[in-house]
């Protein structure tokens, strides 16, 4: 008889099953009324007394098996079924809710139209895909002009020829051929360009091109609207405008910041110089103007063209541009305290 019992604790202790319905048949089988247990109990009386001792422990043993197993297997089954189930255990206190961060493209894109804005400058936006006429040609860059670098664009089609945008200065001859002076008015959008990807170029990246015509317009008010732009948004007023050249202003410079040399972030993006060129502009070529319908004899006016990582870079300190394009979570989180 013992050794029967004994034959029992090791078939429970090897029991094993995933079946709801099985559980409780095998529960039944060791543990109900008329299971084996309460048989070996009723037979209690009939085991020789010198042999109740041995029996009694043999069956007790057999008793808390079965109930260990029991409830092994049934909480094996509700780990399972919470692991499925569609809300899991209600009663799990609930996960504090993330609050999001805008993209620091966004941010200072956002930054940039609000300091415009206070001038009354309004938004405007043109195609990605652009054909060759807004990109190039009524820039006053004809085929064949050498600063139209083949290398640097994506084009998608040949004859016609579609591309992707290198500048946002295409959206300038957009509005212009839609809108009669006095204009002012910025664009901010994504542009592209074939290029080797580092830490400081990208083939992506995003630019806002600004256009100001009316009567009257002369440099000294592209110079003083460029002063106030880089007060507002830097807290800096030292700018110096070098002589350039673009096909689409007469004259043309670039603007560069004097940023300062006090971190190594500094010293990298600035080249050690403290100086960091931030944007293009010039006066909007007469053959521009033409090409966009507007008489260069009664109007005149300015533009300007800028990169927003360059200046994201420098607003937050970051000395890679392709951060910008990972969406490592680590690095966006940083940013959930700006608007
Ligand atoms: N389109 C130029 C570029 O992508 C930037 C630029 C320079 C825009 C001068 C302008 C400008 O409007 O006047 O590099």
């Amino acid at each position: 008889m013992i050794d029967k019992i004994k034959q029992h604790i090791a078939e429970v202790e090897a029991f094993k099953t995933e079946s709801a319905k099985e559980v409780e048949a095998f529960r039944i089988k060791y543990l109900g009324k008329k299971g084996i247990l309460n048989d070996f109990f009723a037979s209690f009386k009939e085991v020789p007394n010198e042999q109740k001792k041995e029996f009694g422990q043999a069956v007790n043993a057999l008793k808390k098996a079965s109930e260990a197993k029991v409830t092994d297997l049934k909480e094996n089954l509700e780990s399972k079924q919470e692991e499925k189930g569609v809300y899991g255990d209600l009663s799990r206190p609930g996960e504090p809710i993330e609050i999001g961060s805008r993209h620091p493209i966004s941010i200072v894109k956002n930054q940039i139209i609000e300091i415009f804005s206070n001038i009354g400058f309004n938004v405007s936006e043109g195609p990605e895909m652009e054909d060759d006429w807004h990109n190039f040609t009524a820039l006053n860059l004809p085929e064949y002009h050498p600063a139209r670098d083949m290398q640097d664009t994506f084009f998608i089609q040949t004859d016609p020829d579609i591309l992707l945008r290198t500048h946002t200065s295409s959206v300038q001859v957009r509005y212009m051929e839609n809108n009669k002076p006095p204009i002012r008015t910025i664009s901010p959008g994504r542009v592209f360009r074939n290029e080797a990807i580092s830490s400081r170029s990208h083939c992506i990246f995003h630019q806002v091109e600004g256009l100001y015509i009316d009567k009257n317009v002369s440099f000294a008010d592209l110079k003083q609207t460029l002063l106030y732009f880089t007060k507002q948004l830097f807290g800096k007023s030292k700018i110096r405008l070098r002589p350039s050249y673009f096909p689409f202003t007469e004259p043309s410079a670039e603007v560069d910041i004097y940023w300062g040399l006090e971190t190594e972030t500094d010293y990298r993006i600035t080249k050690g110089t403290g100086w960091l060129e931030i944007m293009g502009c010039g006066m909007v070529d007469p053959n521009v103007l033409r090409n966009c319908n507007i008489d260069p004899t009664e109007y005149s006016g300015f533009a300007f063209g800028m990169g927003i990582e360059r200046i994201a870079m420098l607003l937050y300190q970051i000395g890679d541009i392709r951060m910008f394009y990972e969406n490592d979570i680590r690095f966006l989180e940083q940013f959930k305290s700006s608007f």
